[in-house]
């Protein structure tokens, strides 16, 4: 069963290109696919792009024109809920689009045709990504100093929120995270791509889990830790989770 290992960012998935067996390139759709053996297990790697409909091309890319069987998303996601800090991993059990709005022609947040508001992830493939996590942090050994974190960093799992904004004034994350709670949608982390994928994966029947490494709060400061974060530390916690994922799959 092949793989896909989505990354959102190049400096998480250089990584995994260098520890690629029989690598193969191959370009569609405008982007870079690399297939090959990682830990023994068939895998195609690609880049996920930037937003909503940049990921779920890459996800349809990827199903038809290399034939996946399942998506496993690794990036990074601003933390809006409470306890969850830089550092932290969200393992996401279902997301939701948090600008999806057809009202009042359907529910706000409903995704029209789909007749709901969350679409889960797989959970036997999110319950390894949580084991793998878990090791992938351990080993890692990320110092945690570094980004002024009060405790060691922690796995979470929950709601994940996608949408093409990135999020970066803590009155914005304030708002998003409160209107989506009085709708009881209590949301980890906010990112720009997969719930998109999770709705590629959905419609064409196949296994998806995500995890996201939290590089800011979504706050005023989010610019500034976004961009220090993907330089010193997603590509290593990417690295060390796929390496304990593979051999569970
Ligand atoms: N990915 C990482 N941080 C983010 C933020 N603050 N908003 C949206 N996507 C993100």
């Amino acid at each position: 069963m092949t793989t896909a290992i989505l990354s959102a960012l190049p400096e998480e998935q250089s990584g995994l290109v260098a520890a690629l067996q029989q690598p193969r390139r191959s370009e569609r759709a405008g982007r870079v696919f690399w297939q090959g053996q990682l830990h023994g297990r068939p895998v195609v790697l690609a880049l996920s792009g930037i937003g909503k409909v940049a990921a779920a091309t890459t996800a349809g890319a990827l199903i038809e024109g290399f034939g996946v069987q399942r998506i496993v998303f690794t990036g990074v996601a601003g933390g809006v809920g409470d306890g969850v800090q830089v550092g932290d991993l969200v393992v996401a059990q279902d997301y939701l689009q948090h600008d999806m709005d057809a009202s009042p022609l359907f529910p706000r947040w409903e995704l029209p045709g789909y007749a709901r508001t969350r679409l889960a992830c797989d959970a036997p493939l999110s319950a390894l990504l949580l084991i793998a996590a878990s090791a992938g942090l351990k080993s890692a050994g990320v110092v945690f100093e570094a980004h002024n974190a009060a405790r060691p960093p922690r796995v979470h799992q929950g709601l994940v929120a996608s949408g093409d904004r990135f999020v970066a004034t803590a009155q914005e994350s304030h708002q998003l995270r409160a209107r989506l709670a009085a709708a009881g949608h209590e949301v980890l982390a906010v990112e720009m791509e997969g719930a998109a994928v999770a709705q590629v994966c959905l419609d064409y029947g196949i296994p998806f889990a995500a995890v996201r490494t939290v590089s800011d709060r979504a706050d005023d400061d989010a610019h500034v830790d976004f961009l220090q974060f993907v330089q010193t530390v997603a590509s290593r916690y990417a690295d060390h989770v796929v390496q304990h994922l593979l051999p569970l799959l």
